[in-house]
């Protein structure tokens, strides 16, 4: 590469600058807030596992067949190879480990866990759609109660409400179990063979593979033929619509609104019984999904552990960010103290400190004039300055600027955090 090309982020990959770091906090606090409210407890897995445990999460997935980043493991000194890794695309399989792995199904049932970070999935970028991206996630592992899938959505919801989202609509399905789904599949298979060649080719592989992802595929060539498709619902067995209907009215009872859609399906394998969506209005056609889940109870099994039921929900925290409503109230008051002239750094440094322990403080260091100094702490959106001339310092003063109304005046350094306070409260 030639040196004078600058060298920038890979593509798909994007900096989370500090303007919007701020907003991706709050949609962070929110999940903390909204899962220890009803004891979720945090964990922290690996971003980097093996990747037979990420291609247990769905062999014929999108997920696992084209998006996955896998790393070749490094040889160390005993000549062991780590085999092959990957970068987790989702973070429940990786939970699941660690609840088998760290002893938590030896506790009390279920243990309830929230985790939040970075997952990667090596698909086409685009607005909504990024190869790293966050999500806040939730898992109650070990009990099967649909209760459980209840407080899951509700712990959800509560999370996309507390941020002031609105335009958000909850779509829920279930997609059976082991019992009653080959049976179905059959059927649906049966449906679709006929038309196969009028189908997206993707959907021409599944049909044999996995004939559900059928039923939420986008191609404009395949939408004409789902209406008329055996639904899923009409084929549960009964524990399955027992479960299923203890859901709806968990969600009745606690005022919660949904939709049934026959064709959600979900893009990972594991799911059975319970799988739901929150989508939003504003965001566009595929990206429209905050965050979903479901009951995944054949997981476990599937990576290896004794069979254990579980429930989870992931909401994607960059989707949930563009979805924000424009205007995040005032944000912290800040106070910029500017030194008119060199040699008072000292000075305004100790202004700084001495108001730090009540509002974040920022101090202009730099040698611009006043009025450019001014325009910075303006468009950085602070609401006070505190202007220091070598006068005002020797009598421990500064004059106190209000950039919302331009009131202006003298105020001693040791008052200045009570002054800006009491005009904060008034
Ligand atoms: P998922 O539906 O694959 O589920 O992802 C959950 C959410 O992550 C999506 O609804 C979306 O908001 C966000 N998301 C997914 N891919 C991207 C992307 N490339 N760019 C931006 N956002 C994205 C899961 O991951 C499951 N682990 C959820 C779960 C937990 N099920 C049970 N427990």
């Amino acid at each position: 590469m030639s040196r004078s090309q600058p060298i920038r982020a890979a593509r798909g990959m994007r900096d989370i600058l500090p303007e919007q770091r701020a907003l991706w906090r709050r949609v962070e606090m929110a999940g903390e807030a909204a899962a220890s409210s009803y004891g979720y407890e945090e964990i922290e897995v690996p971003i980097i596992e093996p990747a037979a445990l990420i291609e247990r999460v769905g062999g014929d997935t999108d997920v696992v067949r084209k998006e996955i980043y896998r790393l070749q493991g490094h040889g160390d000194a005993s000549g062991e190879r780590e085999g092959l890794l990957a970068l987790r695309p989702e973070a429940t399989a990786g939970v699941v480990r660690a609840y088998f792995q760290g002893g938590l199904n030896q506790l009390s049932q279920p243990v309830r866990l929230t985790t939040t970070g970075p997952m990667f999935r090596h698909d086409r970028p685009q607005a909504g759609r990024y190869r790293q991206f966050y999500q806040f996630d939730l898992e109650v592992i070990g009990d099967p109660s649909p209760a459980y899938d209840a407080e899951v959505i509700e712990v959800s919801r509560q999370w996309l409400s507390s941020l002031g989202l609105s335009g958000v609509s909850l779509v829920l399905n279930s997609i059976g179990d082991g019992r009653c789904r080959p049976a179905y599949l059959q059927k649906l298979r049966e449906y679709y063979r006929p038309l196969k060649r009028r189908l997206h080719h993707d959907c021409q592989r599944r049909l044999e593979a996995n004939p559900l992802r059928l039923l939420d595929c986008k191609e404009e060539q395949c939408q004409p033929f789902k209406a008329a498709a055996p639904r899923i619902t009409d084929h549960l067995c009964q524990p399955c619509a027992e479960a299923f209907a203890e859901v709806r009215s968990l969600l009745d009872l606690a005022a919660i609104e949904y939709r049934l859609d026959a064709h959600l399906v979900r893009g990972l394998d594991y799911y059975t019984r319970t799988v739901f969506e929150f989508e939003h209005a504003a965001l566009g056609g595929a990206q429209n999904a905050l965050g979903g889940g479901g009951r995944y109870d054949g997981l476990a099994a599937a990576l290896g552990y004794p069979d254990t039921p579980a429930v989870g929900f992931a909401g994607g925290i960059d989707r949930v960010v563009l979805g924000l409503p424009e205007s995040n109230g005032d944000g912290p008051a800040q106070l910029w103290v500017l030194p008119v002239e060199r040699g008072l750094e000292a000075e305004a440094a100790r202004v700084g400190r001495l108001c730090r322990a009540e509002l974040p403080a920022v101090v202009d260091f730099s040698r611009r004039s006043l009025s450019a100094k001014m325009r910075a702490a303006g468009r950085a959106g602070s609401r006070w300055v505190a202007i220091m001339a070598a006068d005002e310092a020797q009598r421990q003063a500064v004059q106190l600027r209000d950039m919302r109304s331009g009131d202006q005046r003298e105020v001693p350094w040791d008052q200045l955090a009570v002054v800006i306070a009491g005009s904060l409260s008034s």
